[in-house]
């Protein structure tokens, strides 16, 4: 989703409450995938385990019919990026697992993604591993920076930063991972992609103000080789055009006047944030 200059919609502190009982029906979701996906299960199992979870919460999925979309969540394997639809594919030993998960309660949205690398017989490949942990060490970084940053530019820069520490420390064999730039993070809170864009890269444009009540999801996807991408015939499936594989990772993050508060996390962030010297600001 690309936005240009249109308004943001800026949440009270009520208002912020309320997306983070959506944010923890999707982090309930996801921790209820990451138990059950393994080698031997279809990416059809992980649906449905997210929807039950959705349900019995009493919310929605978000997914479901967006733009005609046919399931609760996005399951991207492999060389998929974003967007893969679950279906019969059993998932493999060693597979990289990217799921992604929206839902509404009383029409405020969710969304995150996580990364799982499957094991395999002799460890799952170091690369695909390091691969998912940069990836996420780069939404934390960029949550950081909302926190710490003056304008949304901050976040792309803080990914950036990261992919750089990478292939400064030797990682993913001396090439720079590459950092997908035709899709980005995006404002979010009565419905799942507002104004602004959150790009996962420097831009000339610093975008818009940090301020309070700007609710944002944040979303790097880093790919091993090249950082461009094609759709398959299916419409949706999002690719790497050279077959390399991919990691995503997202969050839904709220910015108030004491701080921001991760509203897709059980713990709002603080864990991962105090490593990177930054504290969150409970809503409540
Ligand atoms: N979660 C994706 C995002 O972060 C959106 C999924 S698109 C859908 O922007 F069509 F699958 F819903
Ligand atoms: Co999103």
């Amino acid at each position: 989703m690309r936005f240009g200059r249109e308004r943001i919609e800026y949440k009270t502190p009520e208002q912020v409450l309320r997306m983070r009982v959506a944010g923890l029906v999707v982090a309930q979701a996801l921790d209820a995938v990451r138990e059950q996906v393994a080698p031997g299960r279809t990416t059809a199992d992980l649906d449905a385990v997210a929807a039950a979870v959705i349900e019995g919460a009493g919310a929605t999925p978000s997914f479901l019919g967006y733009h005609g979309y046919p399931a609760t969540l996005c399951v991207s394997v492999n060389d998929e990026i974003v967007h893969g639809i679950p279906g019969p594919r059993v998932l493999a030993p060693g597979d990289v697992v990217s799921i992604d998960c929206g839902a509404i309660v009383d029409g405020w949205h969710g969304d995150s993604a996580i990364t799982v690398v499957l094991d395999a017989p002799g460890g799952a490949d170091p690369h695909d591993l390091a691969l998912a942990r940069v990836t996420e060490d780069a939404l934390w970084a960029g949550i950081a920076a909302l926190a710490t940053g003056e304008r949304i530019g901050d976040v792309g820069e803080a990914v950036e930063d990261v992919v750089d520490g990478a292939l400064a420390e030797g990682l993913n064999d001396g090439h720079r991972y590459g950092i997908v730039e035709e899709y980005v993070g995006h404002g979010i809170g009565s419905a799942m992609h507002l104004p602004p864009d959150v790009p996962n890269y420097r831009t000339r444009d610093r975008g818009a103000r940090l301020r309070p009540g700007l609710c944002v999801a944040v979303e790097p996807m880093l790919v091993r080789g090249s950082r461009l991408t094609q759709v398959l015939e299916d419409d949706w499936t999002v690719v790497t055009n050279d077959g390399s594989r991919a990691s995503h990772w997202e969050h839904t993050v709220a910015i108030g006047e004491h701080g921001i508060w991760v509203l897709t996390a059980q713990d709002g962030g603080a864990a991962r944030l105090a490593a990177l010297g930054v504290t969150v600001a409970p809503l409540d």
